[in-house]
């Protein structure tokens, strides 16, 4: 395939040979800023100005952002949004929006923004406006989601089905589980959802014996209907359901959503049982899709579209918004601040909602594979930093685990904390419980603990001299640790659409700044080629020798051939 040549980046047309982020004007005066800004104390900035949390907060789309516990002033974000201006965000949201091919090394539109888009205005894509194909999937998803929630789609012996099992993996699993267990609370009270990904059989070996297959729903997705690890766990599922149930039984039990007809024709799902999706979808990005088919199920179609809505006026805020108070270009530019000046290697999402469980592993494919590249869209080298290693797990969890690496050690981790106001919960205690812990944990870095603070209130223990000078080190917090709060209302699929597309949108100006395709995922591609040899090799096939040059891996796999 040759690929045709980058348009120049925004930034280029200003300055043909600078368009490097590093040699950006914009860049340089944020470096000069940072000099002084590297010691500055947040407590202290509180203190100089009253209004701190009220300039440096925000509400989008049903959302709250209280940015104020960062290492920046006034000046600060002037220049990130300078920095946002001279890189081009407006232009390429604009030209997102719109369906350009941005995605300029697949020639692809980037337009999950349309599934979640209202019929009009049209929005066209080689010629054709998408949003009608939208709409006929997201009425064929309603009906089919009524029928099997009612009871009227049963299994080949005439039962409702009631289990559902999603087969897929990356962004064609790792969404419609994250959604499903946040909205877990919404759920229809007959159904239960299980998701498959994982190629070793462990996992669906698990899950078989547990379910009764008169009564199950197996849903393959796959973007392409042709990564291993599903089309592997789909034809065993296959074949455990026709040896329960008959070789007609696939027609009732199972549904594919995909981009690839023929490949789901070829593996024996019917076209009718097919939920497609396209191209200018990003795996990552689909869960908005039929991909996010699981969500429907559970919550039903209507709630399904509530989440969409929110997605919808996240989106509305994205494109409308000065750049100054635009919710994901903030938090876009703080991770740039940490990421290029602070030297913050990583990115810790700390959701304190247990049905939030699986955001981090969630945002950890949206940022990771979006936007950890070392090429520009010219293909030359970034020079500077990409994206954070992402990582994260619920509160309080985590402060039992790690926290204690946040407040004390070497590294400065930024944490967006995550929380809802409203529970509906017969145990308000414990909601209050977390509220506390959330907003005292990221207290406590920002404030820290100075070694005389640690010395006072050793003394009052009644400490004598001796253990307080061994103590008093161990006890002493550096503090001044940034973070953001965002605050949910309640955890409805409204909400939960905003914050999702709220990250979309935070991955997507950043990539900008960086210069770099969030789009494409071509580092992924080695490994998945290197398998197939390898695997010939381990099966005796092909000698080690032409599966792989190297002694390590050769000696890996004559380990593993004589193991077995
Ligand atoms: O290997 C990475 C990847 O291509 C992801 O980008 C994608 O979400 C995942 O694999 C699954 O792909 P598919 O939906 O085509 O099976």
């Amino acid at each position: 395939m040759s690929l045709p040549a980058s348009p120049p980046h925004p930034a280029c047309t200003v300055q043909s040979a600078a368009c490097a982020l590093s040699a950006s004007p914009a860049f340089a005066a944020l470096q000069s800023h940072h000099a002084t800004a590297a010691d500055w104390s947040m407590c202290a900035l509180f203190d100089q100005d009253p209004t701190r949390f009220e300039h440096c907060s925000l509400e989008a789309a049903g959302l709250f952002l209280d940015y104020s516990k960062n290492r920046i002033m006034d000046e600060t974000v002037a220049l990130l949004c300078a920095l946002a201006r001279e890189r081009g965000v407006e232009e390429r949201r604009t030209r997102m929006f719109a369906g350009d091919k941005i995605n300029t090394t697949e020639q692809r539109a980037v337009l999950h923004t349309a599934l979640r888009a209202p019929g009009t205005p049209p929005i066209m894509v080689d010629g054709q406006d998408v949003t009608v194909d939208v709409h006929a999937v997201l009425a064929r998803i309603r009906a089919f989601s009524d029928r099997v929630r009612s009871g009227q789609w049963t299994g080949t012996r005439g039962k409702a089905l009631t289990t559902v099992v999603n087969i897929g993996i990356g962004g064609s699993f790792l969404g419609p589980k994250m959604v499903c267990q946040a909205l877990r609370a919404n759920c229809h009270p007959s159904l239960t959802f299980h998701f498959v990904s994982n190629i070793d059989s462990n996992e669906l070996d698990a899950l078989l014996p547990r379910i009764d297959p008169d009564t199950t729903l197996f849903i393959v997705a796959s973007k392409t209907f042709g990564t291993a690890e599903t089309i592997m766990n789909a034809h065993a599922a296959r074949a455990w359901l026709v040896e329960h149930c008959g070789a007609d039984a696939p027609a009732r039990h199972f549904v594919a959503v995909s981009t690839n007809r023929a490949a789901v024709t070829a593996f024996g799902i019917d076209a009718d049982n097919m939920f497609p999706f396209w191209d200018w979808v990003g795996g990552r990005y689909s869960v908005w899709s039929a991909v996010g088919l699981p969500l429907a199920l559970a919550i039903g179609a209507d709630g399904f579209a509530e989440f969409l809505a929110g997605a919808h006026a996240m989106d509305a805020h994205f494109r409308s918004a000065p750049l100054a108070q635009n919710m994901p270009v903030i938090l876009a530019l703080l991770g740039v601040w940490y990421r290029n000046f602070f030297d913050c290697r990583t990115l810790s999402i700390a959701p304190y909602w247990q049905d939030l469980q699986y955001l981090p592993a969630y945002l950890q494919q949206l940022d990771m594979e979006s936007n950890g590249k070392q090429v520009d869209l010219g293909g030359r080298p970034v020079k500077v930093a990409t994206a954070p290693v992402l990582w994260g797990d619920v509160g309080t969890n985590g402060q039992h685990a790690y926290f204690q690496l946040l407040h004390q050690g070497c590294e400065v981790v930024p944490v967006d904390f995550i929380t809802v106001l409203h529970a509906d919960t017969t145990r308000p205690a414990h909601h209050t419980a977390l509220l506390a812990n959330c907003f005292a944990q990221s207290a406590a870095l920002m404030r820290g603990k100075t070694e005389a603070e640690a010395r006072t209130e050793l003394a009052a223990q009644g400490l004598d001299a001796g253990a307080i000078d061994a103590l008093a080190p161990h006890r002493s917090f550096p503090g001044n640790r940034p973070s953001n709060t965002i605050l949910l209302p309640a955890m409805t699929p409204h909400a939960l659409g905003a914050l999702i597309a709220l990250y979309e949108h935070k991955v997507f100006v950043q990539g900008v700044i960086w210069g770099i395709n969030s789009f494409d995922q071509w580092g992924v591609e080695l490994g998945k080629a290197l398998a197939k040899g390898v695997e010939s090799a381990l099966q005796g096939n092909v000698e080690a020798t032409d599966a792989t040059g190297d002694a390590s891996t050769r000696g890996l796999i004559a380990r593993a051939r004589s193991a077995r």
